[in-house]
C-alpha cells in the first residue's frame, strides 16, 4: 500500500533524485502537519531497503535505491485474507484513510475527521476486537499479564483504562473463566473517554459476563482521577490496552496511576513495543495522521517520540514515575536479536509497597 500510495503522490521522481522532508512538503504546498506521516512513510521505505537514508533528522535526505517497485496492495490483502480472514479489519482503515491522504496533506481534513466521522466508527469496532487476527494479540497477552498480577488470596479491584468498545475487559474475563477464577476479580472498574465506545462496552460486558462485577465510568486519564470518581488507592491492577502512549503527558499519567494503585499494586499496559528507537511499525502508517497519537509531550530521556516507547522508554518512564520491578512480557528485545517484527508486549510494573 505504502509504494503504491507514494507512487499515486508523484514523489517516485524526486526520491529517485533525493530529497528531505523540508524540500516535500515546501514543493508540494503541503501543511507542516504533513511532515509526521511523510517522515515515517521514507522511513519505513528506508527500513524496507527500499530508499538509502543520508544524514538524520530534518536534514535527511531520502533517494530511492532503483527504480520503485508499484506496490501490489490488492495482491498482499488477497493473500492475507485467503490465509485468515480474521486478517481484514486493518486492512479496512487503512483503505478508508488512504483516499484522502491527499486532502490531508494539503491541510484540508484532519486524520480524526477522516477516521472517527459516525459511518466510521464500525471500522473501529471491528479494529479493537478479539475477532481482529493481529489486535487480539495485545489483549491475550494483557490479560495473562493481569491473570499474573491479581493479589493471590484475596479478591482484585482491578481497573482499566481507555477500555474502547471492551475487547481487553472480555479477553481478561476468558482468560480467568477458563480456570474458573472470574471470581479472583471483585470489582472491574472499565473507563474509557468516548461515550459511544463506553456505552458499547457496558452492552457486551454485562451480557457475556453477568457474573463479572463491572461498572463502567467516563475517565479522561489526562485530568485527575479522583474527580472522576476513581480514588486514589483503590485499585490493586490498573490495566490498559494501547492507551498509556496517547496520554498527552506520560509521566503524569503514569503519576495518577500510581496514585490509583493500593501501595503493592501493580500497573499493567499491553502496548505496541518497538525493540528500537526509531524502528517504524505497521500500524503507525494510519496512526500517524490521527492529533490523538501525534499531539503528546516528548521527553529525551523518557519518551523521544510521539507513539509507541522501545521497553528501555517503558523502563525509564516508569521509574521516574515512582514504579518499581518493571517487566515486559515477552522480552521484545532479546526476540529481536532473531525476530526483529514482533511489536507487541505487557508492560507492568508496581508500585511500591511503602514510600521510599
Ligand atoms: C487504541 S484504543 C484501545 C481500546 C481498547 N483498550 C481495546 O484494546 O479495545 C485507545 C482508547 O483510548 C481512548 N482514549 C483516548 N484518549 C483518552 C484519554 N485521554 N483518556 C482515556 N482514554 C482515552 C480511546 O477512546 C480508545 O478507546
Amino acid at each position: 500500500m505504502l509504494l503504491k500510495l507514494v507512487s499515486d503522490l508523484g514523489l517516485t521522481d524526486v526520491l529517485s533524485r533525493g530529497t528531505t522532508v523540508g524540500e516535500v512538503l515546501a514543493d508540494r504546498g503541503w501543511t507542516p502537519r504533513a511532515a509526521i506521516p511523510v517522515t515515517w512513510f521514507f522511513r519505513k521505505l528506508a527500513a524496507e531497503g527500499e530508499l538509502a537514508l543520508e544524514g538524520s533528522g530534518a536534514d535527511a535526505v531520502y533517494r530511492s535505491r532503483g527504480t520503485l517497485p508499484a506496490g501490489e496492495p490488492d495482491r498482499s490483502e488477497a493473500r492475507s485474507l485467503a490465509l485468515d480472514p480474521r486478517s481484514a479489519p486493518p486492512f479496512a482503515v487503512v483503505r478508508a484513510m488512504v483516499e484522502h491522504v491527499p486532502a490531508f496533506l494539503r491541510g484540508e481534513l484532519s486524520g480524526e475527521e477522516v477516521l472517527f466521522q459516525p459511518g466510521k466508527l464500525p471500522l473501529w469496532f471491528d479494529y479493537f476486537s478479539n475477532d481482529n487476527l493481529l489486535y487480539q494479540i495485545n489483549n491475550r497477552l494483557g490479560a495473562e499479564a493481569v491473570a499474573r498480577a491479581l493479589p493471590i488470596g484475596r479478591p482484585a479491584d482491578v481497573v482499566e483504562i481507555g477500555g474502547g468498545s471492551g475487547s481487553a475487559a472480555l479477553a481478561v474475563a476468558e482468560r480467568l473463566a477458563r480456570d474458573g477464577a472470574l471470581s479472583r476479580i471483585r470489582r472491574y472498574v472499565f473507563t474509557e473517554i468516548v461515550p459511544t465506545f463506553l456505552r458499547r462496552a457496558e452492552r457486551t460486558i454485562r451480557s457475556r459476563w453477568p457474573a463479572l462485577a463491572a461498572e463502567f465510568r467516563k475517565l479522561d486519564m489526562d485530568r485527575n482521577f479522583a474527580a472522576q470518581g476513581v480514588e486514589p488507592a483503590s485499585a490493586d491492577v490498573v490495566y490498559a490496552v494501547n492507551t498509556v502512549h496517547i496520554a498527552r503527558d506520560l509521566a503524569a499519567a503514569l503519576a495518577r496511576i500510581r496514585e490509583t494503585l493500593r501501595p503493592g499494586g501493580v500497573a499493567v499496559f499491553s502496548e505496541c513495543v518497538r525493540p528500537f528507537e526509531g524502528q517504524p511499525i505497521y500500524v503507525e502508517f494510519v496512526f500517524n495522521f490521527l492529533e490523538n497519537f501525534t499531539g503528546v509531550a516528548t521527553d529525551p530521556a523518557t519518551r523521544p517520540n510521539h507513539g509507541f516507547l522501545t521497553p528501555e522508554n517503558w523502563r525509564r518512564s516508569l521509574a521516574a514515575a515512582g514504579f518499581e520491578k518493571p517487566e515486559i512480557l515477552p522480552d521484545v528485545e532479546n526476540l529481536a536479536k532473531h525476530y526483529d517484527a514482533f511489536f507487541v508486549a505487557a508492560v507492568s510494573a508496581r508500585r511500591p509497597r511503602s514510600r521510599p
